[in-house]
């Protein structure tokens, strides 16, 4: 495989360009460093064939045409680059799409490029020859719904209101590619603006300024001027409505579902002024959320100033906002402060959930914060639980390698849980207040700016482990990160509310009725502690017993709901019914989907029963989640 090797030196990137006009994108687009880090960022994209330090794409004018009946998108995409001197090429990333066209500012022809094959996820490497004085190229192409594995093309049957279609992407990894020609490495970032036509029922939103309202020609027009890498590139189109939440939030969903939505996440601009106030302005302007159909394959999406969000998350309590927490606080580690590589993805999660329970903690109190915190510290050890069973030890270091591999399949918990907890014992080593101001000035100093593993690490001694002699060999940082496992001092952390929970559980396990347990004050994460906590052989009656006093079988709260299933479906439990048929029917994120299909695995039925279930729910997957799946049932 042939690879992009990304040498960004200050040198080469001030080579890079050319007219006044575009030094102030040029800033923006600089490495991460500065005199306190690495003179220059050195770091291999395993997962893109551009080679950005000989051109890079700066801004991007999107034309697209979205036909529903065929189920296909048409665009053209015109680029605004800049190239070193003396190159002859500018390279892209494509996979599946139809080229039809290829021009550029300063030719007639229609350009003819060279595709070479490669692997089959990465796709292919499109060369498209440039001279000295180009200034734009543009291509027009066409991706359909087989081909383009970001977009899910829905029909109305799959949406809340059953009468419209639905369109929406998904870009992180390595998708965006699928629907646009680009550069689909995080490291390289582009503005962009687009004008979108969708049927004249529908709205369009992209990661961008965005409507409010339907338009009658059903053309959209859209722009994002703050830089971003390909991964976030993003648009969803429907029968929306917008809902005002705040002075620069609010959320969209279907008219059905606005109002319970706007009840759900009524707390959203106070998460934003939290996040503000911890680490610094939120630089995007607006922070609207989307709540699309439930075969959307993940929990949540951190599209710049559009978050896509599962519906999973209305549970009519707001008890699973901490999704949104998370996708929030993305603005700031991720989509300002950027992994350079996939192999650096715990700096975008590790972060992120750091910085979600720290908003968390704001909002719901320390209590709550904890709970969070136990429920992440248990995920992380089944997960490494699993990983060594499945002889994927080298998958529980911080810092991944993904040579030769899609980074969807090194994707696991690891940079989110152990990260988080990497953090949290820095904070605790070096104090909250050290800790914040360190992070704060990190997102400031490297906002649109790309950061590897090595240059943090350089970034964290400089700044803060050097202040005191024992900090570093209290942390550990590069054991945590270059080694596999859990070190042994990793945080404790304990929480009252849950030991309650640990002492009425062994009440009932001891014979007590269920009925006897005291749980009138129980909030979500308890019943999921609860839940996780129950082992072994569970009985019919045992099972019945339970879901007859708590209605587990029958919540509308989708995790407790989900992490029920993963406990009685391999007891057998006969109470279920059709419910669990249902629910893989009709939700489509992988986190509920991947413990479920392992669970009935583990059943009476085993597989063949998991792949009646599959052979029915899998039209309605979105193909992140059906390859997932392909994978753990052998599905061909
Ligand atoms: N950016 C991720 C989703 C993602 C990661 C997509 C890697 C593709 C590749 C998003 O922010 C995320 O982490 N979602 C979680 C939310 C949870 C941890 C609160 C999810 O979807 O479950
Ligand atoms: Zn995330």
């Amino acid at each position: 495989m042939k690879n992009s090797i990304l040498i960004l030196a200050l040198a080469a990137v001030s080579a890079i360009s050319c007219g006044t006009e575009k030094g102030k994108e040029q800033i923006q687009q600089e490495p991460a460093m500065n005199e306190t880090s690495n003179p220059a960022l050195e770091y291999i994209d395993y997962h893109s064939y551009s080679k950005p330090q000989e051109a890079v794409v700066r801004h991007l004018n999107w034309e697209a045409n979205i036909d529903f009946d065929q189920k296909t998108l048409s665009a053209t995409a015109t680029y605004t680059i800049d190239h070193m001197q003396g190159v002859d090429t500018i390279y892209l990333d494509v996979r599946n799409l139809t080229i039809n066209k290829v021009n550029r500012d300063d030719s007639q022809e229609d350009l003819v490029v060279a595709i070479h094959k490669k692997e089959p996820f990465l796709g292919d490497q499109l060369a498209i020859p440039i001279t000295a004085s180009t200034k734009t190229i543009s291509i027009e192409y066409l991706a359909t719904a087989e081909g383009a594995d970001a977009l899910q093309f829905l029909d109305p049957i799959q949406t809340a209101g059953k009468k419209h279609p639905f369109l929406f992407t998904q870009s992180q990894a390595i998708l965006a590619r699928t629907w646009l020609p680009c550069q689909d490495s995080p490291g390289i970032r582009f503005t962009y603006e687009a004008e979108v036509t969708v049927p004249k029922e529908l709205m369009a939103l992209m990661s961008a300024t965005n409507p409010t309202e339907k338009n009658e020609n059903g053309v959209y027009h859209f722009k994002m001027e703050q830089p971003v890498p390909s991964y976030l590139f993003a648009l969803a189109v429907g029968d929306l409505e917008y809902k005002s939440l705040g002075k620069n939030t609010g959320v969209y969903a279907e008219p059905s579902v606005i109002e319970s939505a706007a009840y759900e996440f009524e707390d959203i601009q106070s998460m934003v002024d939290t996040a503000s106030a911890l680490y610094g302005p939120y630089q995007w302007g607006m922070y609207d959320v989307i709540v699309l159909p439930p075969s959307f394959p993940f929990g949540g999406m951190e599209n710049p100033r559009l978050t896509f969000a599962t519906p999973t998350i209305i549970a009519g309590d707001k008890s699973l906002t901490a999704l949104i927490a998370h996708e929030l606080a993305h603005s700031w580690s991720g989509n300002l402060v950027t992994n350079a590589s996939w192999e650096d993805i715990w700096l975008n999660e590790g972060f992120t959930v750091y910085f979600e329970n720290r908003i968390m903690e704001e909002i719901f109190g320390a209590d709550f914060a904890n709970m969070l915190a136990l429920l992440s510290y248990q995920d992380l050890q089944d997960e490494i639980e699993w990983l060594n069973s499945e002889n994927r030890s080298a998958d529980t270091r911080l810092k991944v390698d993904l040579k030769g591999r899609n980074p969807d399949d090194g994707l696991t918990g690891i940079p989110y849980d152990k990260g988080f907890f990497l953090l949290k014992l820095i904070e605790e080593t070096v104090g909250r207040e050290e800790w914040d101001s360190f992070l704060k000035t990190y997102f400031n100093a490297f906002k649109f700016k790309v950061m590897t593993t090595e240059s943090f690490l350089d970034y964290l001694d400089k700044e803060l482990l050097s202040k005191n002699a024992e900090w570093e060999t209290t942390i550990q940082p590069n054991k945590w990160i270059f080694e596999e496992g859990l070190p042994d001092n990793c945080p404790k952390i304990t929480s009252t509310k849950f030991e309650t929970v640990e002492r009425e559980l062994a009440k009932w396990t001891k014979g007590g009725k269920a009925s006897a347990i005291q749980s009138s004050e129980w909030v979500t994460p308890q019943w999921l502690y609860f839940i996780n906590l129950i082992n072994g052989t569970l009985s019919q009656r045992q099972m019945s017993e339970l879901d007859g006093v708590f209605g587990f079988t029958k919540s509308g709260n989708s995790e407790i709901k989900a992490a029920w299933f993963e406990k009685v479906i391999p007891n057998n439990y006969e109470g279920l019914g059709s419910s669990v048929e249902d629910f893989l029917i009709e939700v489509g994120r992988r986190k509920f989907l991947t413990p479920i299909y392992k669970a009935l695995l583990k059943s009476e039925g085993g597989l063949p029963a998991a792949k009646t279930i599959y052979e029915k729910a899998r039209p309605n997957y979105h193909t992140v989640s059906s390859e997932s799946m392909d994978k753990l049932l052998g599905y061909k």
